[in-house]
């Protein structure tokens, strides 16, 4: 049986930093509202003309390297984001061309918040089956783009950020499992109101910003984020102590935090970047991982679980034996 593993992590972020004292003079909101209610502090915001391909190209290029390879070595890219910079070419084909390579697969992968988890998943599959030697997956994002500013119920919570894996065959895991899952039941929950076919009106032209019934979002969030982690410990007939670090999207630290009780787990054994990410969508996953990494926390040989949920709804987890 062949594996995936991942072989290195990188991350990038805008260099504009937008705080809650920043958006208390934009919105009627305050910086103990924010704090308390998401655990939010600051946020990056990409400048203007800065694209989700220019924050994916600096993250792919600090994971290629960190993996030891160079961009010819890629031959697969997979790339979870809800905001392209063109409704085509799609962002892993125009961040192919930035990394000067050719003919590999290149493919987005649209399931808001767990686009990331969605896109690890088919590529490990590309890698275990021998199909792929050197995948790239990217979560990015300029969801700044798409918030209506004058909304203080979700201009506060969304932010940009760009995170990077690069996947190589290995002959144990690895990657151990992933997990992907839908149920557009939940559409009204959370949703973009605008698109090619249907229409579209940028918020700063009368258009709406991203909908969001935040409480009942959270509520389902919390449980499918408890069952994620129940069938994916019963799937690979683990204990829950057998998780050392728990790798979480970065909506809100009350839902991390209840998905941490789930798990039995301190909160010294889970990656939080909320505070000074803000929520990146797709991003959020592989940005904190790379933090968990780079700072030397999350230490080679351990086991991680990586979990999203987001809007569809969408969600899944990965099992990582890093
Ligand atoms: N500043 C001040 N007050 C605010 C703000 C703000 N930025 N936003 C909303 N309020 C007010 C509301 O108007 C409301 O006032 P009212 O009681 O007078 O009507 C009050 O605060 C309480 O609002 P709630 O929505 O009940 O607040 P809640 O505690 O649920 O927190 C939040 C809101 C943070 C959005 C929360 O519901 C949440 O995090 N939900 C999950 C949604 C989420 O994370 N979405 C991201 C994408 S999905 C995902 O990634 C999981």
């Amino acid at each position: 049986m062949a594996y995936s593993r991942i072989a290195g992590t990188g991350r990038y972020l805008p260099d504009n930093i937008v705080t809650n004292a920043d958006l208390e003079k934009i919105v009627d909101t305050t910086d103990e509202w924010i704090r308390t209610r998401t655990g939010i502090e600051s946020r990056r915001i990409a400048l203007p003309g800065q694209t989700t391909v220019d924050l994916a190209e600096g993250a792919a290029r600090n994971a290629i390297e960190a993996a030891g390879v160079t961009p010819e070595d890629i031959d697969f890219i997979a790339f979870g984001t809800t905001t392209p910079d063109l409704v085509f070419p799609n962002c892993a084909v125009l961040l192919q061309a930035r990394l000067g390579i050719h003919g590999c697969a290149a493919f987005s992968v649209e399931a808001a918040c767990s686009g990331f988890i969605y896109a690890l998943s088919i590529a490990d599959k590309y890698v275990r089956f021998g199909e792929a030697k050197c995948a790239l997956v990217v979560g990015a994002e300029t969801l700044s783009r798409f918030v209506d500013w004058k909304d203080r119920n979700t201009c506060v919570l969304f932010a940009d950020g760009a995170g990077a894996v690069v996947l190589k065959p290995a002959e144990q895991p690895g990657i151990v499992s992933t997990h992907i899952h839908a149920d557009g039941e939940y559409q009204d929950l959370l949703y973009y109101p605008g698109g090619v076919s249907k229409g579209w009106q940028h918020p700063d032209t009368g258009g709406q910003g991203v909908q969001m019934k935040g409480n009942e979002v959270f509520k389902v969030a919390v449980n499918t984020l408890g069952r994620i982690v129940d069938e994916t410990l019963e799937k690979n007939q683990l204990e829950k102590s057998a998780i050392d670090w728990l790798v979480p999207h970065q909506a809100n630290i009350r839902i991390i935090q209840a998905t941490a009780r789930k798990l039995e787990m301190p909160m010294e054994r889970v990656i939080v970047t909320v505070h000074e990410h803000g929520n990146t969508s797709a991003a959020s996953v592989p940005m904190a991982l790379d933090v968990g990494i780079r700072d030397g926390r999350i230490k080679r040989g351990e086991l991680l679980l990586l979990e999203a949920f987001g809007g569809g709804f969408t969600w899944g987890s990965a099992l990582v034996r890093y």
